[in-house]
């Protein structure tokens, strides 16, 4: 796996965002659409610590780069949520704890067995890390290439300017789980039969199952429809097809048909 996990460990850092000037919202506010996507994005960013939760019950936990990366990969969207919640409170929209707190308190009861059954799905079988890690991938690049769509969208200098700092970080989380994706699932073919019936069945565009259905609609339309968005889309979907065995699941073309 080509991912240096000593270098990313120095180069980790909270987000810098001193010199941004968040006060320039006031005077060039941005268009209902673009705070629609950012109160979803700050949400998705502060439910990170719930992820790493799941992920930390199952045997992921044994392998102490996994366990490193999660360290340092949570404190990155930690602090992306929190330069997230400072675009929202310049429009003088509620953000940070008091809006995590209500989604938490909004979670479906199916929220609290999702640890035990991942406990358990990895008790099962020794290849839920390679499903973990695939997913992983997905989610950041289409997180990624969210937000390169949403600062596209939005053309406001000040937002362009901080999504550039996270896309520069996401595309650091993008290869470490892109590199223990294909390590692990070019090891193993039951690990990509795994992964595939895995992704086929329950993957979903990142926040679904926190955000609502006609929130996960509208972001998915909004950044990943019409012909721009759905090219991005495309190259998302080619990018898993690279993946060992994953070739032809159409997932972002499939979850933008859907949402449309
Ligand atoms: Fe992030
Ligand atoms: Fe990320």
């Amino acid at each position: 796996m080509s991912f240096d996990i000593d270098t990313y460990r120095r180069i980790s850092a909270k987000l810098d965002v001193d010199d941004i000037d968040f006060g320039a919202f006031r005077d060039r506010p941005l268009p209902p659409e673009a705070l629609r996507c950012l109160r979803y994005m700050h949400d998705v960013e502060n439910h990170t610590v719930c992820y790493l939760r799941d992920i930390l019950v199952t045997r992921a936990h044994r392998d102490p780069e996994i366990t490193s990366f999660l360290t340092f990969w949570n404190y990155e969207e930690h602090w992306h949520g929190e330069a997230i919640a400072k675009v929202l409170a310049a429009h003088g929209e509620p953000a940070g704890a008091g809006r995590i707190a209500t989604l938490r308190q909004r979670l479906p009861k199916r929220d609290a067995w999702r640890p035990l059954a991942f406990q358990l799905a990895s008790a099962v079988t020794p290849h839920l890390t390679a499903v973990h890690m695939t997913w992983g991938a997905v989610n950041e690049w289409t997180t990624q290439a969210g937000y390169a769509r949403l600062a596209q969208r939005a053309d406001h200098p000040v937002l362009s300017d901080l999504l550039r700092r996270i896309m520069k970080q996401e595309g650091r989380h993008i290869d470490f789980y892109a590199s223990q994706a294909k390590g692990r699932l070019s090891e193993s073919r039951a690990a990509q039969r795994l992964t595939r019936r895995a992704l086929r069945r329950f993957w979903a565009p990142v926040g679904s199952g926190v955000m609502p259905d006609e929130e996960v609609r509208f972001l998915s339309t909004y950044l990943f429809g019409g012909e721009d968005g759905l090219g991005v889309a495309e190259r998302i979907d080619r990018r898993v097809d690279r993946l060992p065995g994953l070739d032809g699941l159409g997932l972002m073309r499939g979850a933008v048909a859907t949402a449309a």
